[in-house]
Order: C-alpha cells, then sequence, then structure tokens
C-alpha cells in the first residue's frame, strides 16, 4: 500500500508546518485535514446554518467544493485561505468537528489523498480513524504556552491583530472540546510516537518524523 505518515496533535501545535516540511523532504503528498473542517464552518456560517445543524452541515461537508493549489485554499473557486483562518471559522471547526455525520462525510475524500508516491496526513484522527494502517504515527505536542506563542508570532507576522491572552483561552477552549468529544477525540494512541516540541524548533521535529520514517 502507498506509505502515510500520520501526523496527530493539539492547536498550534505546528503540526501543519512539519507535515509539510516532512511531505517536501520525502517527495509526498500531503492533506491538511483540518482546513477541510474549516471550510465545512465557513460554509456554514455563509450559509446561515447553525452549528448544531447536523444534517446541513453533513449536507455541506458531503459536497463540498474545495480545491487546494500553491497553498491556498478555494472555497467554490474563491480564495478563502484567510478567512478559514478566522477566529469564528476556527471556532466553528471545532464545533462541526463533534458532528458524527459530518467526519463521515468527510472520510472518503481524506482518504482520497492517499497516492504514490506516499502521504502526510495531519489532523486529530489520521492515525486513529482515518489511516489506522499508516506506517507512520506520530502525536506532535506542545504546552499550551508555546502553542499559544507561536499562534501569536504568525498573526502578528501577517500584520493581523493578537491578543496573548484571548488566544491562549481560544486554545484551552478548543483543546477541551477535541479532547471531550465522543467521536474522534484529540489522544495519543499506544502505537503513535510522542513528539514535544516545547523545546525543539521546526528543524528538528521534522528530523525526528524523518528518522521514524526512515527506521
Ligand atoms: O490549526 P489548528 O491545529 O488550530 O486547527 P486545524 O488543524 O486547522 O483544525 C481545526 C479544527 O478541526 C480543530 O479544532 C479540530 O476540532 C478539527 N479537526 C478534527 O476534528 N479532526 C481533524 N482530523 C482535523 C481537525
Amino acid at each position: 500500500p502507498v506509505p502515510v505518515v500520520a501526523i496527530d496533535g493539539p492547536s498550534a501545535s505546528g503540526k501543519g508546518t512539519v507535515a509539510a516540511r516532512v511531505a517536501e523532504a520525502l517527495g509526498y503528498h500531503c492533506l491538511d485535514s483540518g482546513s477541510l473542517y474549516r471550510l465545512v464552518a465557513l460554509a456554514g456560517i455563509r450559509g446561515g446554518l447553525s452549528f448544531d445543524d447536523e444534517a446541513g452541515l453533513a449536507a455541506i461537508a458531503a459536497t463540498l467544493p474545495a480545491r487546494f493549489a500553491d497553498g491556498r485554499v478555494f472555497l467554490a473557486g474563491e480564495d478563502v485561505t484567510d478567512a478559514i483562518r478566522s477566529e469564528e471559522a476556527s471556532g466553528g471547526a471545532s464545533k462541526v468537528a463533534a458532528l458524527p455525520a459530518v467526519r463521515s462525510a468527510l472520510l472518503d475524500r481524506q482518504r482520497d489523498y492517499r497516492h504514490a508516491p506516499g502521504l502526510v496526513a495531519e489532523g486529530r484522527d489520521m492515525g486513529s480513524v482515518i489511516f489506522p494502517d499508516a506506517g507512520t504515527k506520530i502525536f506532535l505536542t506542545a504546552t499550551a504556552e508555546a502553542r499559544a506563542e507561536r499562534r501569536y508570532k504568525q498573526l502578528i507576522e501577517k500584520g493581523m491583530a493578537a491578543n496573548m491572552k484571548s488566544l491562549l483561552k481560544d486554545l484551552q477552549d478548543r483543546d477541551a472540546r477535541d479532547a471531550a468529544r465522543t467521536v474522534a477525540p484529540l489522544q495519543k494512541l499506544p502505537d503513535a510516537a510522542l513528539l514535544d516540541t516545547t523545546e525543539m524548533d521546526v528543524e528538528q521535529a521534522v528530523g525526528f518524523v524523518l528518522d521514524r520514517v526512515r527506521s
């Protein structure tokens, strides 16, 4: 089967950056599964749906007109790369992600990313639900403070407004919601290698994953 590197972990742990760099080093495809939940949330907001409208959101998820190209994310042709990162879409993503019908509507779409020569998939349930047979499984994390600081820097670099206190609270709320939900809760499974990046830079984290893939 086509090899899969599954990288799961909490918000702003650096999974996205590490996954993209590992994919580049290996020449593999990359799946940012969180962006799918963000797109469903954004499309739901725009359609005036409530975040507890499970059937309506699942219908959106099943037919989501999403496209990924050159590091940009498109919804029905519109570039929504920044829009899906707004606080509203981020909070909405973790709410729609708790709905079982939304998760199952996105299952096949995620599995379709597995093509030769290989895939690096990042999210919350890559190693547990989507690609349980992945050859490499990593649980990538860092303390909430370190993660809030990283997100803060990212926002400032983009010239966006950021508040450290509210970022930390938002992360903790989202972590709590992701861990408490009944479907695909965020957790480190015994078969995943723990990668705590609190004291690591991107280079070191990428090196850790590549060592695992090659061993
Ligand atoms: O960038 P960040 O880690 O904050 O978020 P993300 O990976 O883009 O994911 C956004 C939300 O989607 C998370 O809060 C999760 O609730 C949800 N998600 C999920 O449930 N399962 C995944 N495989 C990926 C994301």
